[in-house]
């Protein structure tokens, strides 16, 4: 099957820092991907890369190839805010703008990409909140901020902010960290749902998430302190939770470190 994203000997530093080296691996289109590993292997500042949020940071480098479809994100002349629109991201905590209203949080995309006319906003707005799951509670509320929302109900709002402009990939750093476990759920069968328009990469703590959620799991450690992270191994997420190909996974996923 044809690749969405197609990562070759991607190493990404701050300043001189090198925190992951020589990650490569593949991502299917409609498919959801997770990062585990312990904190500080890297999971969060790989994501980064795939829509060139790293080098936004001082500092932040990357050396390497990253393929969306037939276009290298790192291309000359590449334009980083066009790869972040067709790469979208959802952070760990709910983030909305908080001024703005429900309506608005989820058209501020869109108008930042061009004009629409207000039907059309209209239609987007109220997909993308059906999309998110997030209609029929907010629906009688449009106006109101979307700051005055439950911890659960913003990030859904930010997943529809995110989905709006109909990225081709969603990425998603500890999605559901912040949240109680209902509004976890709710998040992760969203997630299912999602996976049939979006391709999906999301890091995760939670082991039972990954199992859950995912169709394929990539583990990611480092050596120790001050080394970069590396991908271990990536798999169906299936075969990495029974029968890893690596001691270091399976130490990991039983719980003996990290
Ligand atoms: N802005 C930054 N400047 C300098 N170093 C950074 C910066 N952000 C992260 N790092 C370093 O890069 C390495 C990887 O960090 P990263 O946040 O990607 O790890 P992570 O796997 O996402 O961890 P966690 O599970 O705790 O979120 C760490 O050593 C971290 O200290
Ligand atoms: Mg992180």
């Amino acid at each position: 099957m044809a690749k969405r994203i197609d990562v070759s000997g991607l190493t990404a530093y701050y300043s001189t820092f090198k925190a992951i080296e020589d990650i490569s691996m593949t991502v299917e289109p409609r498919s959801v991907t997770a990062f585990i590993g312990p904190s500080g292997c890297g999971k969060s500042t790989f994501l980064r890369t795939l829509n060139r949020m790293h080098e936004v940071t001082p500092g932040g480098r990357v050396e390497g190839k990253v393929m969306l479809d037939d276009e290298n994100l790192y291309g000359s002349g590449v334009d980083p805010v066009t790869v972040r629109r067709e790469v979208g991201m959802v952070f760990q905590r709910p983030n909305p703008f908080p001024t703005m209203s429900i309506f608005d949080n989820v058209a501020a995309g869109l108008r930042l990409n061009g004009s629409y006319k207000k039907s059309e906003l209209n239609d987007v707005v109220e997909k993308s909140l059906r999309g998110a799951n997030l209609w029929d509670e907010v629906k009688d509320r449009l106006n109101r901020p979307g700051s005055g929302l439950s911890g659960g109900q913003q990030q859904r709002l930010c997943i529809a902010r995110a989905i709006a402009v109909e990225p081709k990939v969603l990425l998603m750093d500890e999605p559901c960290s912040a949240l109680d476990p209902i509004s976890t759920l709710a998040i992760e069968d969203l997630i299912g749902e999602l996976k049939e328009h979006f391709t999906i990469v999301i890091v995760t703590h939670n082991m039972q998430q990954a199992a859950r959620v995912s169709d394929r799991t990539a583990f990611f450690n480092l050596a120790a302190v001050g080394q970069p992270g590396k991908l271990i191994e990536i798999d169906d997420t299936e075969r990495i939770f029974s029968n890893p190909s690596v001691q270091a996974t399976e130490d990991y996923i039983s719980g003996r470190f990290g």
